[in-house]
């Protein structure tokens, strides 16, 4: 039998190393309610997503989505309830420090800097951690200010090459198509290497091939840098393609949370979102 020590190490009763539990989930809502007036947008919602998943969040126009990528950014204080990442309670935090914590978001309406170029989208990205001299440091050109904007730019060109952007650098972000610009998007929020990541309708305005090339880079991100990704969409074919695991919130209530599969085939899905019989 294993015991759960203060120390939040795991020990076995009997002889041998001690265990480490596992590691608390990046992405946790508890109870989760928010309140507009007399409506419950959100109803006591539970949701876990670990590293490494990519869960598709689905469900009809108003039922609640957007409200929930704002409680778990710090955009709206829940009427009750908690957000946790990686088991730390953040409830309270601003947007800032949960980003610093390692969250980042994209938006149903994409968001780039018209006026900057692709490239310098991804550089106002990456803030600043220090370096020291102030206003002064950059008048007198500090070796450590020189590092880091060097450090700035080699991961910029990284992030670029990664979402296939390395070609546009230095296209205005203002002259770019819907599926570019999502792009754009996509990368400035790499930039820092999120741990957690809600992307809120990111296929919308895609063709099918930006669609696939945009779902390709999703799974990588994923699978390949263990990013927790919660990802809201209303093109089911593309949530239940890509996603490990999808839930469904109906009217600001859990309806669903399982495989891809699974959900595909639930009745009480089938009749309320998906609006055909299971019959
Ligand atoms: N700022 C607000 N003030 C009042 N009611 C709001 C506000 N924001 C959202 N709501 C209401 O809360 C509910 C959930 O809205 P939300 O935008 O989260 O839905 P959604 O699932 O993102 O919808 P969509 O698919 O259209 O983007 C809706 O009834 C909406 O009208
Ligand atoms: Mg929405």
């Amino acid at each position: 039998m294993w015991t759960n020590t203060s120390g939040g190490v795991v020990q076995s009763d009997s002889t041998g190393p001690p265990l480490r539990p596992d590691p608390p989930e990046a992405l946790a809502l508890s109870d989760v309610t928010v309140r507009f007036g007399g409506v419950s947008a959100l109803n006591h919602v539970d949701l876990e997503v670990p590293s490494g998943q990519l869960c598709g969040l689905i469900g009809a126009n108003g039922a609640g989505k957007t409200t929930l990528f704002d409680v778990i950014s710090g955009l709206r204080v829940p009427y009750s309830g908690s957000v946790r990442l990686h088991g730390t309670d953040v409830t309270g935090w601003s947007v800032q420090r949960r980003a610093r914590f390692g969250l980042r978001r994209t938006f149903q309406r994409v968001q780039v800097f018209g006026w900057l170029t692709v490239e310098e989208n991804l550089l106002v990205a990456n803030e600043w951690r220090g370096g020291g001299g102030g206003v002064l440091g950059d008048l007198i050109g500090l070796r450590s200010r020189a590092n880091h904007e060097r450090e700035r730019r080699t991961r910029a060109e990284e992030v670029l090459a990664r979402c296939g952007l390395l070609d546009i650098r230095d296209r205005s972000a203002a002259s770019l198509p819907i599926g570019t610009a999502r792009l754009v998007e996509l990368a400035r929020a790499l930039m820092d290497d999120p741990t957690v990541l809600l992307l809120d309708e990111p296929a919308s305005g895609l063709d099918s091939s930006e669609a696939e090339r945009f779902g390709d880079l999703v799974t990588r991100i994923a699978e390949d840098h263990e990013t927790a990704i919660l990802l809201v969409e209303h093109d089911v074919g593309f949530v239940m393609q890509r996603c490990h695991r999808v839930m469904v919130l109906h009217l600001g209530e859990v309806l669903a949370d399982d495989t891809p599969e699974r959900v595909r085939d639930d009745p009480m899905v089938l009749s309320a979102y998906l609006g055909t019989s299971a019959d």
